[in-house]
């Protein structure tokens, strides 16, 4: 039997590209917008987003424990086992425990969020996402007072994944959030993109979309969740603390030490793509602005 993630989209209810993106032209004429999410609460997304070819988001990736190559994931992403999946949930929660997929996304809502994504290379692409809050997650667990960060683990598999051979990360691919960033109603488990369940290269079968972080934040392939009172090991931070902050909340003021973030190349827009000005927050400003009110954000990357 396939499991319930994998069922849970069959293949007649995948909105092919085409259909999806009329539903959205009409959802717009019709009301008038077209922000923000479809199915799920009307939570306020930058404007004017259309989303890139489900090719581009599945062909053009970051998954270094693939290789580091933008194909790299596409070619060897598809090896990974993602049955039976378990995500461990342990740290200051009342019920830690080894968790299967079938029951978390069993017992979650999904919806649709359409989110710009931004990585911290300096490119962009507007991915519409299936999942739920991470924050209904935590909360189904209990999150215990004390608990002041989450940090999360990709799994670490060296027969199905190439690039763990190169020490280029020190394994396994860890990141981490402040728990009020977790639980902030943007921060996304997602399962699927334009309706179907997540390919290999794009974090099969469960990652982490924080939208107004550099795309590194959004953890792929999650095999552990951790309530903690100290600020998690990042891998990135621990790789070129100079160059990836533990924020790293998508700032235009801020450069990269090696380039400039007040500008960003757009996927799939002709041969070098399009070029527009980055947003502060990447455009969620007004959602998550609260949440660094009295932070000194060039020093806080
Ligand atoms: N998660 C893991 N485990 N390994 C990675 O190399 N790359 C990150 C993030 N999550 C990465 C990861 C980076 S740099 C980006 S930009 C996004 O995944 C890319 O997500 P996408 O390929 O689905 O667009």
């Amino acid at each position: 039997m396939a499991p319930i993630w994998k069922s849970r989209f069959k293949d007649s209810d995948a909105t092919p590209e085409s259909m999806y993106l009329n539903r959205r032209q009409l959802m717009r004429g019709a009301a008038g917008l077209g922000l923000g999410s479809i199915a799920g609460p009307a939570l306020a997304a930058p404007e004017g987003l259309e989303p890139n070819p489900y090719e581009d988001i599945t062909n053009y990736n970051n998954y270094y424990e693939f290789g580091t190559g933008k194909t790299d994931p596409a070619k060897y992403a598809g090896a990974l086992t993602t049955s039976p999946w378990s995500i461990q949930i342990d740290g200051m929660v009342d019920k830690p425990a080894e968790y299967q997929i079938e029951d978390i996304v069993g017992k979650a809502q999904i919806e649709e969020r359409l989110y710009r994504f931004r990585c911290v290379e300096a490119w962009s692409m507007v991915i519409p996402w299936n999942g739920f809050t991470l924050a209904s997650l935590l909360e189904r667990v209990g999150v215990q007072s004390g608990a002041k960060y989450v940090a999360f683990e990709t799994a670490m598999r060296p027969d199905e994944m190439p690039g763990l051979r190169y020490p280029v990360l020190d394994w396994p691919y860890r990141e981490g959030l402040r728990l009020d960033e977790a639980m902030h109603p943007l921060t996304l488990m997602a399962t699927g993109i334009y309706g179907k369940d997540l390919l290999g290269q794009n974090g099969a079968p469960i990652r982490l979309v924080v939208p107004w972080k550099y795309g590194f934040k959004s953890i792929k392939s999650i095999v552990r969740i951790t309530l903690q009172e100290d600020e998690p090991f990042t891998s990135w931070n621990d790789a070129n603390t100079r160059e990836y902050g533990f924020y790293s909340n998508v700032n235009p003021e801020v450069d990269h030490p090696r380039w400039s973030q007040a500008t960003e190349r757009v996927i799939g827009a002709g041969l070098f793509g399009s070029r527009r000005e980055t947003d502060m927050f990447n455009g969620y400003a007004e959602e998550v602005a609260d949440l660094y009110a009295g932070m000194d954000l060039k020093k806080q990357y």
